[in-house]
């Protein structure tokens, strides 16, 4: 599924996204970077549907979306937070999200035993949040994205939480269901190196107001260490920025 996010803006009391556009292709793994604060959750709210624009649009394969269109099956969104319900067990909570598409109660069980396994969890089904680790419950929650079988999945710093060990597991296994799955994936990260290993394509997004500051392709042309050292001094330069200090250099 394509993307095009097209001028969106967005004003709060104070003006957050000021004009922001990019195209996404079908398949793409696109890294969403920026200063803290420059409204990258707000942007990946509003691609979502939870969230209206103050001016712009978003088309997914042309159609724009429109906020409040809760059932609306085209995006799937994974949280920092893991989000999962504590009384329920990992195979109801992926199954939960089935409800509103119709599907009998044993086909929604199928359909999320399937990506609870794709996700690495399988033998764990009947397992309750509260008695797995961080990372499986962070592998759940992708699981019950992906099983809305949303062509668009949004990623808010899901790694957020997770110590560098199952981040960087965690890191690997998104790679793989992407590949899997060919799901175009948004995935909003401030670590840098996460979004070198992971992206297509990167977007760095510039201090509030916020603007898309550059638009990179990460192909294996790529040479790494001089990106993350350039990425690097540009996050710098926003993060000042924003914070009202003078540019470096
Ligand atoms: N619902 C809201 N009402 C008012 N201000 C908000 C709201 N949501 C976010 N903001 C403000 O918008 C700015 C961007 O927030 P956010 O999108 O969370 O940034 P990021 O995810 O890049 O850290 C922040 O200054 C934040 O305080
Ligand atoms: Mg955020």
């Amino acid at each position: 599924m394509k993307l095009d996010v097209a001028g969106v803006g967005k004003d709060y009391l104070i003006p957050v996204l000021d004009t922001v556009s990019f195209r996404v292709a079908t398949g793409e793994f696109v890294c969403l970077l920026g200063p803290n604060g420059c409204g990258k959750t707000t942007l990946l709210r509003i691609i979502g549907g939870l969230e209206p624009a103050t001016r712009g649009v978003v088309l997914l394969d042309g159609t724009p979306v429109v906020a409040g269109d809760a059932h609306d099956r085209k995006v799937g969104v994974v949280f920092q937070e893991d989000r999962l319900l504590p009384w329920l067990s990992l195979e109801a909570n992926v199954a939960l999200v089935l409800r509103p598409l119709g599907l009998a109660s044993a086909a929604r069980r199928a359909v999320a035993r399937r990506y609870l396994a794709l996700a690495g969890l399988a033998g764990f089904e009947d397992y309750y949040p509260g008695r797995v680790s961080g990372g499986m419950r962070q592998r759940a929650a992708i699981a019950r994205a992906l099983a809305i079988e949303a062509d668009v999945l949004l990623m808010d710093e899901p790694f957020g939480a997770l110590d560098a060990q199952n981040r960087r597991i965690m890191q690997t296994e998104v790679r793989r269901i992407w590949k899997e799955t060919g799901r175009t994936i948004l995935f909003v990260t401030h670590a840098i190196e996460e979004a070198v290993a992971l992206g297509t394509m990167l977007v760095l997004m510039s201090a509030r107001p916020s603007r898309v500051r550059e638009l990179i392709r990460n192909d294996a042309r790529v040479e790494r260490a001089k990106l993350i050292d350039d990425l690097n001094t540009m996050i710098m330069e926003e993060v000042l920025r924003q914070q009202g200090g003078a540019p470096l250099g």
